[in-house]
């Protein structure tokens, strides 16, 4: 699959079939984790890969009863250990990069997973301690995301997003990109869009406009119909005129030469 297909293709999914996973895409997902960038090379992500089905219930009860979850038949649950992330980084390591890194590792899951024709979801509601309890984890681990993974019982659409001007500044924050594609250069982008538009418009105002020409056009042609009814009308009466006058002149030598006899 396109990598750009895989991201537009990815969905949050909640209901899984009763269908089992292959070991085999389990551990490519687990691969693309696994090559998800991470500050330093530190790679401070753990996962817990988890299948037992009672185990699946603990974790889908932990995750604020989101019972779903444990309708997956694989369930992961991504974990930082931010060890080596505090000792390098100090602060910052240990409360924004671990949690990076898990974030980094988790999106790749995802778009493993879609690759393959896998449905996941990115779980962030559970309680950590009750998380931990569930799979043993120490308290010096954080969990970051539970990923449930099966095959899909469902295909929703994609959910409705912001404008991209509205969400993307350009050169300082604020700055409105008015048509992101002329930004980045993407004239048939721009074409596209602008021919897309006009065929819009086309399809939705042709047949309006149309009926207005229409009615125009009945109006123009009624109105010559006059016109040429009332020059006819003139020539007739002209006609009229000229051979009542030629009969007055024939009658007045009629007169002249009953006269004249
Ligand atoms: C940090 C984070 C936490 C989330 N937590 C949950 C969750 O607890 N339960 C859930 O059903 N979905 C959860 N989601 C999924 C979002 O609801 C979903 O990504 C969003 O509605 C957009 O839909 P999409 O993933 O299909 O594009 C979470 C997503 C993220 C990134």
């Amino acid at each position: 699959m396109e990598t750009f297909e895989c991201i537009e293709k990815r969905r949050s999914i909640r209901r899984f079939l009763d269908t089992a996973v292959e070991w085999e895409k389990v551990g490519n997902i687990l691969r693309a984790a696994q090559l998800a960038p991470s500050s330093g090379n530190t790679q401070d992500v753990r996962i817990v890969v988890v299948t037992d089905k009672s185990v699946r219930e603990k974790v889908a009860e932990a995750c604020i009863k989101q019972y779903w979850i444990a309708s997956a038949p694989v369930v992961l649950v991504v974990y930082s250990d931010a060890k080596d992330t505090k000792r390098f980084y100090g602060l910052r390591g240990e409360k924004l990069y671990s949690i990076q890194n898990a974030a980094a590792a988790a999106e790749n899951i995802l778009l493993a997973a879609t690759d393959q024709g896998l449905a996941s979801c990115w779980v962030g509601a559970f309680d950590e301690n009750m998380l931990n309890s569930v799979l043993g984890a120490p308290n010096s681990v954080r969990p970051q995301a539970v990923i449930p993974i099966g095959y899909s019982e469902m295909e929703p659409e994609i959910p409705k997003k912001y404008n991209l001007v509205d969400t993307t500044y350009i050169n300082s924050w604020g700055g409105k990109i008015v048509n992101v594609d002329l930004v980045f250069n993407d004239f048939s982008a721009v074409l596209k869009k602008k021919i897309s538009e006009a065929k819009t418009t086309a399809v939705e105002k042709g047949p309006v406009i149309g009926a207005k020409l229409l009615e125009k056009g009945k109006e123009k042609f009624n109105k010559v119909k006059e016109k040429i009814k009332d020059r006819v009308e003139e020539k007739r009466l002209k006609k009229e005129k000229a051979l009542e006058k030629e009969l007055g002149e024939e009658e007045a030598v009629l007169e002249d030469t009953e006269d004249n006899i």
